[in-house]
């Protein structure tokens, strides 16, 4: 399976092999990991590892997370995307097997709006490329960043609830709600 998403300034791509210098970059970064469990990886293998399972989830559940690319200078700024949380290792709190809108980006590319401009166009795939019925966004309650995106790209806030010593709001969208 082949991605390929475009907006104004971003293009969105399969992850691949040779992005390891960039997810690297990207996870090993303890201001990228604040809350997301505060636990940065220190190795490549560990880059390795989470490419290969991006590529994994490609295959076996037809969506994963993209490559997010700055169009201005090519450079590779982190990812954006779909993560179909499956089975029993990928709940969140009561939640379980659902479509996960989430970015994730180098700290100096931050502030520029892609994440917002990359979260408009995967939620519109999400629904009408691959007909997902129901998008759902989960953002620690601290974090005001994505918690202001997925708010502006039109997910309702649910509820919120507690998960790992932090608070977590929950938020979806239906297809039927959306445009
Ligand atoms: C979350 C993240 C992707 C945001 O990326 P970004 O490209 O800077 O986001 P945007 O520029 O689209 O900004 C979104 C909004 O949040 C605001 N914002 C950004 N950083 C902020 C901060 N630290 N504090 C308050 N508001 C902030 C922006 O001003 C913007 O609001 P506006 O539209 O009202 O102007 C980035 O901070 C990141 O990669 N964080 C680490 C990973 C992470 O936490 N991912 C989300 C997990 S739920």
């Amino acid at each position: 399976m082949t991605f390929y998403l475009e907006t104004e300034r971003l293009i969105m791509r399969d992850l691949l092999e040779s992005d390891i210098q960039g997810i690297f970059e990207l996870d090993s970064n303890p201001d990228v990991h604040k809350y997301l469990g505060n636990n940065p990886i220190k190795t490549l293998k560990q880059a390795k590892d989470s490419i290969k399972f991006v590529r994994s989830q490609y295959k076996e559940r037809h969506i994963g997370r993209f490559a997010t690319i700055e169009k201005s200078s090519g450079n590779f700024i982190g990812w954006s995307g779909i993560k179909l949380n499956t089975g029993n290792k990928e709940v969140l709190g009561t939640k379980r097997d659902f479509y996960d809108i989430g970015y994730r980006f180098i700290p100096r590319y931050w502030g520029k709006g892609y994440a917002t401009e990359s979260a408009i166009a995967v939620l519109n795939f999400g629904f009408n490329k691959l007909n997902i019925e129901t998008m759902c966004g989960a953002a620690e309650t601290g974090n005001i960043a994505s918690n202001k995106i997925l708010q502006k790209i039109g997910l309702k806030y649910i509820e919120q609830f507690p998960y790992e010593d932090e608070m977590i709001n929950w938020y979806e969208l239906k297809k039927e709600n959306y445009g």
